[in-house]
């Protein structure tokens, strides 16, 4: 039992770590090689229909890697049906491209008949892609990108679409793939240079409910706690399983060993440290000018409305206690890892562990954001 409760509509997903799809190079074999603890394999690129296999044989003939399938349907069904009859094998999605829908509505119909998830590639900027209307130029077309989501939900797979930060709004991105009835976004936030952008998997999460698979430069741990700090609810990790085919178990258990200590492996990071609004839930009592100002402005909130909704949301918890703390009570408190020896005297003297401390903070701020974006939000 790792404690993990991560599902992609009917898709459960064991641990938090995914690998994620590169063309060409991701297929059963290689999730044998390096994802047999993911907790999600996501194969492919897979093209569907006559065009986009033409512009990947075009890819190919330039040195590039990609899968060229005849009967793409037929091979699909052959590589879910070699990973499912594995012993305890990572739930498992399709990376998919196509410029027609009926395709995508087949290979969603196979996927759901092995438990497996639909991704939309809404990512790949190869030109040869783009320029027949699939991977990343559907971020520019979001009427063709609303209504293929649409469509291929009503098969009632589990979907998830895979993007490309920093192209058009990410937030209003978000918002579109979710209205049209996505379960999740995948988003490699590549940052012009390198590393990842964490501004836009915290504004992704700020504004939807989607499960939210953090992509890009994701190596060791700490990368991973920095996505997830930012509002990932799962990481993925492509080039970094090629220099390291055992990087993906290493991060597995890093992970379920941080979720076992601290009981929240996403907590987000204080709000004044660039965390998502999760964090509410760590915020002092707002009496001095700070971070938190901005995000109950953009609620509507005063902060004496704040104030007041904390204290409402943990009457009857053991938040209410601790006197010797800054604020006269855990409600104020920061999170586990900062060390503070005021509040883990409290903890001591209560007799309450760290886990179920970080457990109270996590319901206190579920309750905060049902409260603040009700208020809000017209979805
Ligand atoms: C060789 C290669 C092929 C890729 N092919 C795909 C693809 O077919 N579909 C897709 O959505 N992303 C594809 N990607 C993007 C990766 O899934 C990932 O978003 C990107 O590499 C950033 O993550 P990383 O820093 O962990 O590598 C590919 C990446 C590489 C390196
Ligand atoms: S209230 Fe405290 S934790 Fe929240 S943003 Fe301000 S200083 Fe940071
Ligand atoms: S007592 Fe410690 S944990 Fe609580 S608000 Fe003060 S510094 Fe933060």
């Amino acid at each position: 039992m790792t404690g993990f409760d991560i599902h992609i509509g009917y898709a459960h997903m064991r641990n938090p770590i995914a690998l994620a799809a590169m063309a060409g190079i991701t297929d059963s074999g290689f999730v044998r090689k390096v994802a047999m603890g993911a907790g999600l394999a996501i194969l492919g690129g897979y093209n569907l229909d006559d065009a986009t296999n033409d512009a990947a044989t075009r890819i190919k003939e330039r040195g590039r890697a990609e899968f060229v399938t005849p009967e793409p349907i037929k091979h699909l069904k052959g590589e879910l049906e070699q990973l499912t009859k594995m012993e305890d094998p990572p739930a498992i999605a399709l990376n998919v491209r196509s410029t027609e829908l009926n395709p995508l509505l087949e290979a969603a119909l196979l996927a759901k008949e092995y438990g497996a998830i639909i991704e939309i590639d809404a990512h790949c900027r190869q030109l040869e892609m783009t320029d027949i209307g699939v991977g990343e130029s559907l971020l520019r077309d979001t009427d063709r990108l609303t209504s293929m989501i649409s469509r291929v939900k009503k098969t009632g797979v589990a979907l998830c679409v895979k993007t490309r930060s920093g192209v058009v709004d990410d937030e209003e991105l978000a918002v579109t793939i979710e209205r049209a009835g996505a379960d999740a976004i995948h988003i490699d936030a590549m940052k012009p240079g390198a590393g990842a952008d964490h501004r836009a998997i915290r504004a992704t999460r700020n504004a939807t409910d989607l499960v939210v698979i953090g992509n890009n430069s994701v190596v060791d741990f700490a990368s991973a706690k920095a996505m997830f700090g930012h509002g990932a609810d799962m990481v993925s990790l492509a080039r970094a399983t090629l220099e390291n085919p055992d990087v993906i178990n290493t991060v597995v258990t890093q992970t379920t060993m941080f979720q076992e200590r601290t009981g929240w492996y996403n907590a987000p990071k204080h709000i004044c440290s660039g965390g998502d609004d999760r964090a509410l839930a760590f915020c002092c009592l707002p009496v001095k000018p700070c971070a938190i100002h901005g995000v109950l402005k953009r609620y509507g909130m005063t902060p004496q409305e704040f104030a007041d909704l904390k204290v409402e949301l943990s009457r009857g918890t053991p938040l209410e206690l601790g006197d010797h703390t800054c604020f006269g009570t855990l409600i104020w408190c920061c999170k586990l890892t900062k060390p503070c020896f005021l509040r883990n005297a409290v903890f001591e003297q209560i007799g309450l562990s760290g886990v179920e401390y970080m457990k109270l903070k996590k319901q206190l701020s579920e309750g905060i954001l049902e409260r603040i974006r009700g208020k809000t939000r017209d979805h």
